[in-house]
C-alpha cells in the first residue's frame, strides 16, 4: 500500500481517522478528525470522504461524521465476540433477573477490559462500564481477571506500570497486584471495592472456551452490598457459558 512523505501507509493513515472516534467523542466534523490525526488536512478529508463513500463512516445532515453501520456490520461478521456474546446472553439475562444489577461480559483486548455487552436494571446503582468501552484491567473487577488469566508477558507488561489511581481504593502498588492475581486464579472469583469508583463493588469471574480463559463475566453492585449471590450467580453462569460454547466452535 502506498506510504505518505512522512513513511506512514494508507491503512496506517485510515486507521489514525477511526481511532479519532472513542465512546465519547461519536460525532466529529470532518476537520476536527483532520486536527486528531496530525495528519495533512487534504489528506485526512480526502481519506473521511473516501470512508464515507464506502459507507465505513456515515455523514449526517449537519456534516457531521459518525462511525458507519457498515463497519459495525463487518466488524460482527464471524467475530470471536459476537460467538461469545451469544453464548452469553441468555446466561446474563438469568443473573440479572436474581441480582437485578449490572451484568457485564468483558474480554482483553491491547492490555485493557473491552466490554462486549452490558445488560442493566432500571433501579440498578452507578456504572461507567460503555458497551464498546474499556477500562483498564488494573482497576476492574472484570480486568483482574482477565489479567489473573492473561499470558505472563501481558501480565510481566502491566504490572511493569505505570498503574494508575483510577479511584482512591484503586490497588497501584505492583506487589500487591501480583498476590491479588495468584488469590483471584485460586478462588476462581474477584470481589474489588472501590477500585474504579469509590460507590460501587465490581464482582467477576473468569469465563473458559475450551479450558482457556476468554472473558470475565461480571456484576457492579453498590459498594456495600452483600457479595455472595452474586458470586453464586455468576459462577453458574460462568460454567454454563463454558458449556454452551464447548458444543460450538
Ligand atoms: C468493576 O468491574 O469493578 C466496576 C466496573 C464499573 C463500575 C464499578 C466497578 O462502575
Amino acid at each position: 500500500m502506498a506510504n505518505s512523505r512522512s513513511g506512514d501507509s494508507m491503512t496506517d493513515r485510515i486507521v489514525r481517522v477511526l481511532d479519532t472516534f472513542t465512546t465519547e467523542r461519536t460525532m466529529q466534523t470532518a476537520t476536527e478528525i483532520a486536527a486528531r490525526t496530525g495528519l495533512p488536512a487534504s489528506s485526512a478529508h480526502r481519506i473521511v470522504g473516501d470512508l464515507v463513500a464506502a459507507g465505513l463512516l456515515e455523514r449526517d445532515e449537519d456534516n457531521r461524521i459518525r462511525l458507519g453501520m457498515r463497519l459495525w456490520e463487518l466488524a460482527l461478521r464471524g467475530s470471536s465476540a459476537l460467538r461469545l456474546r451469544q453464548a452469553a446472553l441468555p446466561h446474563m439475562e438469568r443473573v440479572q433477573t436474581l441480582i437485578r444489577e449490572h451484568t457485564q461480559l468483558a474480554v482483553l483486548e491491547h492490555e485493557e477490559a473491552l466490554f462486549l455487552e452490558r445488560l442493566s436494571h432500571p433501579d440498578a446503582g452507578a456504572n461507567i462500564t460503555r458497551v464498546a468501552g474499556r477500562l483498564p484491567v488494573h482497576a476492574s473487577s472484570s480486568g483482574l481477571v482477565l489479567l489473573a488469566h492473561a499470558d505472563p508477558p501481558i501480565r510481566e507488561r502491566v504490572l511493569a506500570g505505570p498503574l494508575r489511581a483510577v479511584a482512591r481504593e484503586t490497588v497501584t502498588g505492583a506487589a500487591t497486584l501480583r498476590a491479588m492475581l495468584t488469590t483471584i486464579r485460586r478462588r476462581g472469583y474477584v470481589v474489588a471495592p472501590g477500585s474504579i469508583e469509590a460507590v460501587s463493588t465490581g464482582v467477576a469471574v473468569p469465563v473458559r472456551d475450551h479450558g482457556e480463559v476468554v472473558a470475565a463475566l461480571s456484576v457492579v453492585l453498590p459498594r456495600d452490598s452483600a457479595t455472595a449471590a452474586a458470586i453464586d450467580a455468576l459462577l453458574d453462569a460462568a460454567r454454563a457459558i463454558e458449556k454452551d460454547l464447548n458444543r460450538s466452535r
